[in-house]
């Protein structure tokens, strides 16, 4: 036996060397050198290959790494020079790793290839090395909030792609360098949209030369700097620009009469410096919502006229501008107007606030001005604020118009009728009840269109922004919470984010990495009515799923995995409550031999005993002859719940065993489900179930044994199985007809749940078998046509719609199965490297182009060049019908059953053919490894 399993494993590193290559030797050792200096590796790291056996967070294109993308991974040490061999690397994203630290290596101007460089809050220090400007393909540069010192590098003139320049949040010195004859400086990156320096040390005026017309800047946020001297006029040539941060400095002198030219910014902040000369004329920035003007020491004025033209005006602050005279009542009509803090002035008259005000608004603090009246409505349900002026300086003075004004509310996403929390400690109830450990980290918005004054509108807006985005883009999350808005000293609006696992209590090392990529890379947009520019800051994560108690070798599972080609189903449960039966056990074994159901405890498990039609009954002692008591070597697949074995009945008929692992506590459900399930359901397209074995503390089920492993085994090419165009089309035909059975002629009709090609078996003629209905729901008799149930499912498979609304129907699985049509073209995983084959596919597709513009994307095995496939188009057409948005549009499963046919007929393939030939035709004898069974056999 020993030798058996050493050829077992030979074959397996065949293989692998054959589907994935190993990484080029001076990349791999860079790599090492980096990780020597890091402690906190993910798991799996300096163990085997990292291209080969898949680093957590490194990606590769042939054999070089092109990207490192580790956000909050807790990674403590220094960067190491030695990155500067990665020649071919893409991306560099270290982001949340607080305890990164010491300088950025000179030698990282080495990485010509470099795209993006992203060190969100790490603890970098030193300067900024001047190598930066040697980038030449550079597009994303984040290095906010470290403790970068000295002056921002001129060099960074020279990266003519950048689009993002973020230096915010460090310690940074000295002016802003544009260039002259013989340097470079910022005023060169015509290309470049935002320039984020708030917050740290940067001094002198903000020069003349550093803007120009040719700029394309949306984002200036110089604030909370030390800048001093007069705002260059060349500010107000730069049209695109949409947010303007200057406050917190020392910028002195007149405002350039020309920044009214500026059409396209809606926040304008100017507060917190000592401007002098007339108020600005503003008419022209028709779109401003935001404007900060306060404490300033502008010339004495009346309420300037031109505020009254700004119809988009949301949020006035003119705290200590010297306005004088009356406020005009007709300045309240603007309709959008929430916000307006007019404190310390010398505004005096009457406050008349008239009938047709905003609808929005939500206060007036006047506090500390000269107002000797209030004529206002008889209620309202806005605040206005007028301690401080004569209006309430009469002894006994008790209108609500006299308190102090309101603290501000604090927001929290409501948790939805939650028990009182049950959660063990370190654990946080999510909004929708569950216990888990969430992500969790700091949202600071760099302006907002709104205060927070008790509106929530905005947080709910953006709690459902990132819920979409995170199900548009399949990340592993439940839910998101936001709590306890509050304005720090720079005027950020800083929230706390919390991220909710999906389906497990804590996330893993690749999920964290990629929520922490999300915000790092900025992909998150939040929603621009309310919010502008913003940084994440994650918090440390300490309860990384993959970090404790898993005992294997990750690197040998995945070998296992690669060889084996975890062709059948695995999955198969405990019952809760077990241990009752363990007592129970010896004294009952005769009649549960003859009944093993007898045992079944319809309280405990929900439901009744089974109605079992054609299944039989295995007792554990059979079983264990048929699998050499279970032996390594009749193992042909394990997964989290268990193991699949293969088993040979007396008559030589083979069948597949999957074995529960002890100790699982759930599932005891799905175990019985899939039993009654599969015994009532008997088509060509569907995996037979011939019996099962509860005995012995044991859940077991056997299956028929379907011979060529799974679709993605196939797809990937694990299985040595060479798939064309035809045969392909062929298994989609026979999965949607077995998923059409399900839904249209099985009694009462069965929603699968977990369509994926995982679940789609081969058998030794290529039919296509649909199995694992561990998640499957019967339809009953609901009369609605859809059961609401707690979503589950495989991530990148799942019906957005049900995952919203938690309403399950036929139509999830028509999604997921359009999903897998997508895979059966691409050879791509539905995500992977953070794309998602449906976005993917759509992005690209070109209706005009032949292909449909598709090929950069399509499996080159499938030969796509020659003409021997056809109806690709229409093909695609289906497949995204199957995947809208809304169900209704989706065809239904009978439906896309017609559809192939139609498009196989077109291609002069016969739908109904029978595969003449065996299974040994079907194998890629350029893969050099023949089907692991037959290996075996
Ligand atoms: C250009 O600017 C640099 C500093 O940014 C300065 O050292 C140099 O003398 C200047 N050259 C000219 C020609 O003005
Ligand atoms: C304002 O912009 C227009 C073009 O959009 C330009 O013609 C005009 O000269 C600008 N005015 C000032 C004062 O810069
Ligand atoms: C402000 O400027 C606009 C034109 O840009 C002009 O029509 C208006 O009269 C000015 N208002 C004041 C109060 O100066
Ligand atoms: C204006 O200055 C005062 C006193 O320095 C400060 O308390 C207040 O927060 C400032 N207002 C704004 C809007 O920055
Ligand atoms: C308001 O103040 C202005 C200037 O300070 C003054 O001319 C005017 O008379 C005052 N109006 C009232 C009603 O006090
Ligand atoms: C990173 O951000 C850019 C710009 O927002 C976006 O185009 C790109 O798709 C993002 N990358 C990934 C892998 O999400």
């Amino acid at each position: 036996m020993g030798s058996s399993i050493r050829l077992f494993l030979l074959c397996c590193l065949v293989q692998i060397y054959i589907t994935a290559a190993t990484t080029e030797s001076g990349d791999a050792t860079a790599l090492r050198s980096l990780a020597d200096e890091w402690k906190n590796l993910p798991p799996g790291w300096l163990r085997g290959d990292p291209c080969r056996d898949g680093w957590v967070g490194i990606e590769c294109t042939g054999s070089r790494i092109t990207s490192i993308t580790l956000p909050n991974m807790n990674l403590v040490g220094e960067l190491s020079g030695d990155i500067s061999i990665l020649s071919e690397l893409q991306q560099l994203d270290l982001s949340y790793n607080h305890d990164l630290t010491g300088p950025l290596p000179m030698s990282i101007g080495n990485l010509k290839k470099l795209t993006n460089l992203i060190l969100v809050s790490c603890g970098f220090t030193g300067p900024i090395p001047y190598t930066i400007g040697s980038l030449p393909l550079l597009k994303f540069l984040s290095l906010n909030s470290n403790g970068f010192t000295g002056n921002i590098p001129p060099s960074i003139g020279n990266l003519p792609s950048l689009y993002w320049l973020d230096l915010a949040d460090n310690l940074l010195e000295g002016p802003i360098p544009v260039s002259n004859g013989s340097t470079p400086g910022l005023d060169m990156l015509t290309h470049t949209k935002h320039f984020h320096f708030g917050k740290n040390k940067l001094s002198g005026q903000i020069p003349s030369k550093l803007f120009s017309s040719n700029m394309s800047l949306i984002h200036v946020l110089f604030e909370s700097n030390r800048f001093s001297g007069t705002l260059p006029p060349t500010l107000g040539l730069v049209q695109t620009l949409e947010v303007i941060r200057l406050d917190n400095n020392s910028l002195s002198g007149e405002l350039p009469s020309n920044l009214n030219n500026l059409t396209s910014v809606h926040e304008l902040f100017l507060s917190n410096n000592r401007l002098t000369g007339p108020l600005p004329n503003l008419t022209g920035m028709s779109t401003l919502n935001t404007l900060y003007l306060s404490n300033n020491t502008f010339d004495s004025s009346d309420f300037p006229s031109w505020l009254q033209s700004l119809s988009s005006l949301t949020v006035l602050m003119m705290e200590n501008t010297k306005l004088q005279g009356p406020v005009p009542a007709t300045f309240f009509n603007l309709q959008n107007l929430q916000t307006v803090v007019l404190k310390r002035n010398q505004l005096n008259g009457t406050l008349v606030i008239g009938p047709s005000i905003s609808n929005q608004l939500q206060i007036i603090d006047l506090q500390t001005n000269a107002i000797s009246d209030f004529n206002g409505p008889e209620t309202y349900n806005y605040e206005v604020v007028l301690v401080g002026n004569p209006v309430c300086e009469e002894t006994g003075k008790t209108d609500t118009y006299c308190k102090p004004p309101p603290l501000t509310s604090l927001y929290s996403t409501p948790l939805k009728n939650c028990p009182p929390n049950p959660c063990r400690s370190g654990q946080i109830l999510s909004p929708t009840c569950r216990c888990a450990h969430p992500y969790t980290g700091t949202l600071q918005f760099r302006s907002t269109t709104f205060l927070d004054t008790g509106n929530s509108n905005p947080y709910e807006t953006l709690e459902q922004s990132l819920n979409k985005f995170f199900q548009s883009h399949q990340l592993p999350v439940e839910t998101v919470s936001l709590s306890d808005p509050r304005m720090d000293a720079s005027q950020y609006l800083l929230l706390n984010l919390g991220v909710f696992p999906y389906g497990q209590d804590s996330f893993n090392r690749s999920a964290i990495s990629m929520l922490g990529y999300v915000f790092s890379n900025q992909t998150f947009k939040p929603p621009p009515k309310y919010f502008g520019p913003y940084v994440f800051k994650g918090d440390k994560y300490e309860y990384f799923s993959d970090d404790h108690g898993n005992s294997k070798n990750p690197s040998l599972a995945i070998k296992i995995g690669l060889a084996v080609g975890a062709s059948v189903l695995f999955l198969l449960l405990m019952l809760a409550g077990f241990f009752v039966y363990l007592q129970k056990k010896k004294a009952d074994r005769a009649t549960k031999r003859s009944n093993p159901f007898a045992h079944w405890d319809s309280k405990k498990s929900s439901g009744s005993i089974p109605q079992l039609k054609g299944a039989r009954c295995f007792s554990f002692e059979e079983l264990k002859k048929y699998t050499n008591n279970f032996s390594e070597a009749y193992d042909i697949g394990s997964g989290g719940y268990g193991k699949v074995y293969r088993g040979t009945l007396p008559t030589g008929e083979l069948i597949a065993i999957k074995r529960a692992q002890q100790g699982s506590m759930q599932g005891g459900l799905e175990f019985k489900t899939e039993i009654e399930l599969l015994s009532r359901v008997h088509h060509k397209n569907v995996v037979s179930l011939l019996g099962f074995c509860f005995d012995r503390d044991e859940q077991i089920l056997i299956y028929e044994y379907v011979a060529n492993g799974s679709l993605a085994d196939s797809l990937s090419g694990k299985s040595g199985i060479k798939l064309d165009w035809p045969r392909r089309l062929k298994v989609v035909l026979g999965s949607a007809r077995g998923l059409a059975y399900l839904h249209e002629l099985a009694n009462p009709p069965i929603i699968h749940r977990d369509v994926k090609s995982s679940n789609i078996l081969l058998d030794e003629r290529l039919n296509a078998k649909v199995a694992d209905f561990g998640l499957s729901k019967l339809m009953g008799d609901s009369e609605k046509g859809h059961v609401t149930t707690q979503v589950k499912g495989t991530m990148g498979y799942l019906d957005p719609e049900y995952y919203m609304t938690q309403q399950l129907t036929e139509k999830s699985d028509v999604y997921s199965f359009g999903v897998v049509m997508l895979e059966m073209i691409t050879a791509k995983k539905p995500i992977e490297h953070g794309k998602y084959v449906v976005r993917e596919v759509m992005r690209l597709m070109d209706k005009t182009k032949s292909l449909y513009n598709l090929q950069e994307i399509l499996d080159p095995t499938i030969g796509w060049d020659s003409n021997a496939f056809n109806g690709l188009e229409k093909y695609v057409d289906l497949a995204l019908s199957c995947v809208e948005e809304s169900r209704a549009e989706r065809p239904t499963m009978g439906e896309v059953v017609k559809e192939i046919e139609n498009i196989m007929q077109t291609a002069g393939l016969n739908p109904n053919a029978e595969s003449a030939s065996s299974s040994s035709t079907y194998e890629d004898s350029s893969k050099g490894s023949a089907h692991p069974y037959r290996d075996k056999a």
